[in-house]
């Protein structure tokens, strides 16, 4: 049958035939991963324009041209590399008002652009106030004001997060109350210096555990405000970790979550983390955000848009508690999985204390990864390489305190729109765009994130893993020797102590 008979709603790849989709965040975790996906399993798509900045030194081409050289993009790469041309770099910062977008740039989105997916954010959980807001709260409003200049948009995806609600225990797909007005809060970040407003974060924050939520919040409401005027939907992820399969099982590019933590388990920096031994973390992997979010897309774009259509709100969490696991469990099977693909240079056997308390943390982090820190980095100094270690210890520590809000307590997800979007799935299609999570294999899934997290966040090669079992074997016999040296040295200074404070030796 032609191509152009097929009913869109029978075929995704047909509805994205022909679309011209405009992508914020295209350098991101999720970014790339939708730009992979976009391209590959619909290869009639028409164009993506990817709003990107200069950033380390890199102009846009080479940015792009550093990021499809990724193994991500292997497959593709083999595949169909001409569809790269189909990417069309716009530059701009959503830092800046209007996106500083250049007029001709501009122009060209609101005459081609069908389909806007705004993933771009800053999620640093430690920003600024002000940044964050200019950066994900007024760009969302600017992709709306955007929006509404377009002429043919069919779909604008924002991509929340599953954690802008943190008041309820149960988050419904529906948008709360705001936690502020934004467009007071835009023109408060607009004509405050960051110093003063940094004296306010506190009392606007209240609850809120940091400046990204907070922000991401208020995005919320920009989206519903113009979803009267725009055919708009919002996809909230959980914590988005690893990919289950596609394009390769495995794929991570950032230290951010839990998958970081892990490997700094790995390695034996991570010692005691600040989370809860037996909450639930809702993790997600990233093929599945990428295929609801293209799904999303797909349903929103073959309705006709009127002013009353509802706002579409997906949370796209992880469904089924049954098969998820706590944070010890977790920890435990990670461990176990880490002896037998265990990471290149361990420093010390991985084993790791979960605590709640905030003190504990602090004391704990000093006696265990500070002070080991330091004198390794003396060892290396001495052995004339570059002292690292300490300055990992304090990444390792950010991260961790930056996520403990999340790995302390649990949510629960309605994930109603989700299976009803499953389906809605063409089973032609089911397949390449699954989000159906129902037979998640958790010790394959997480296996495979850590020969993910190996390989393309430690760049650790597999075929070095005999020479990585060696040295663990010799860590751990050291650090076995060294635990007896240690608790024969206790018992002898509790010896001497009892010999000494109790017992009179002028008795024997
Ligand atoms: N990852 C998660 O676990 C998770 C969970 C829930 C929701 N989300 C949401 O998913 C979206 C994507 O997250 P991610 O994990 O892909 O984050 P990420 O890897 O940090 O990527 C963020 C993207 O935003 C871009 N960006 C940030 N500031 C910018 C600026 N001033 N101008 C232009 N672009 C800018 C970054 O570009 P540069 O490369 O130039 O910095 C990058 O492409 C975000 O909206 C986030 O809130 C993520």
């Amino acid at each position: 049958m032609d191509k152009n008979t097929i009913d869109p709603a029978k075929s995704i790849p047909t509805f994205y035939a022909g679309q011209s989709i405009f992508l914020t965040g295209a350098t991101g975790f999720l970014g790339k991963v939708y730009i992979e996906k976009i391209l590959r399993s619909c290869p009639d798509v028409r164009e993506i324009f990817v709003l990107m900045r200069p950033k380390k030194g890199l102009n846009l081409n080479e940015r792009l041209e550093k990021m499809l050289n990724l193994p991500l993009f292997d497959k593709l790469r083999e595949e169909q590399s001409s569809s790269f041309k189909k990417l069309i770099l716009v530059s701009g910062d959503i830092s800046q008002e209007n996106l500083d977008l250049s007029a001709v740039d501009r122009q060209m989105l609101t005459e081609r652009v069908t389909i806007i997916i705004h993933s771009g954010a800053s999620v640093k959980f430690n920003d600024s106030l002000k940044y964050a807001i200019l950066t994900n709260t007024r760009s969302t409003r600017d992709i709306c004001i955007l929006a509404e200049s377009m002429k043919n948009l069919v779909a604008l995806v924002y991509v929340s997060t599953a954690y802008t609600h943190l008041d309820n225990p149960f988050i419904e797909e529906k948008i709360y109350p705001p936690v502020a007005d934004w467009r007071k809060m835009i023109k408060v970040a607009e004509s405050l210096d960051e110093y003063i407003l940094s004296i306010f974060t506190a009392k606007c924050l209240n609850n809120i555990p940091n400046t990204y939520i907070f922000s991401k919040n208020l995005a919320e409401n920009v989206i519903q405000e113009y979803s009267s005027s725009l055919p708009c939907a919002i996809v909230r992820p959980s914590i988005v970790l690893s990919s289950l399969k596609d394009p390769i099982p495995g794929w991570i590019d950032n230290f951010n979550g839990p998958i970081g933590l892990g490997a700094a388990t790995g390695k034996g920096l991570l010692k005691v983390a600040c989370a809860s031994n037996d909450t639930f973390n809702n993790n997600i992997p990233i093929d599945t955000v990428i295929n609801t979010i293209i799904l999303v897309t797909w349903k929103l774009g073959l309705k006709t848009f009127t002013p009353d259509s509802t706002l579409f709100v997906v949370n796209c969490t992880f469904p089924d508690e049954n098969n998820m696991l706590i944070m010890r469990e977790l920890c435990n099977m990670m461990i176990r999985f880490s002896e037998e693909i265990p990471c290149e240079g361990v420093l010390w056997t991985p084993s790791i204390l979960l605590t709640e308390s905030l003190i504990m943390h602090y004391v704990l982090t000093i006696l265990w990864h500070i002070l080991p820190a330091i004198l390794i980095d003396l060892l290396l100094k001495l052995l004339g390489h570059q002292p690292v270690v300490l300055g990992l210890q304090r990444k390792v520590y950010v991260t961790n305190r930056a996520l403990q809000h999340f790995l302390c307590n649990e949510w629960k997800f309605d994930n109603t729109n989700s299976r009803d979007l499953m389906s809605l799935i063409p089973s032609s299609n089911r397949e390449m765009f699954s989000i159906d999570l129902s037979d998640f294999d958790m010790e394959k899934y997480y296996r495979n994130a850590l020969i993910g997290a190996k390989k393309y966040l430690l760049h650790e090669d597999m075929n070095r893993i005999d020479a990585a079992k060696a040295h663990r074997k010799r860590v751990d016999l050291f650090v076995a020797i060294f635990k007896i040296i240690m608790a024969i040295g206790m018992l002898w200074m509790v010896y001497k102590w009892i010999f000494l404070n109790i017992l009179d030796p002028t008795d024997l």
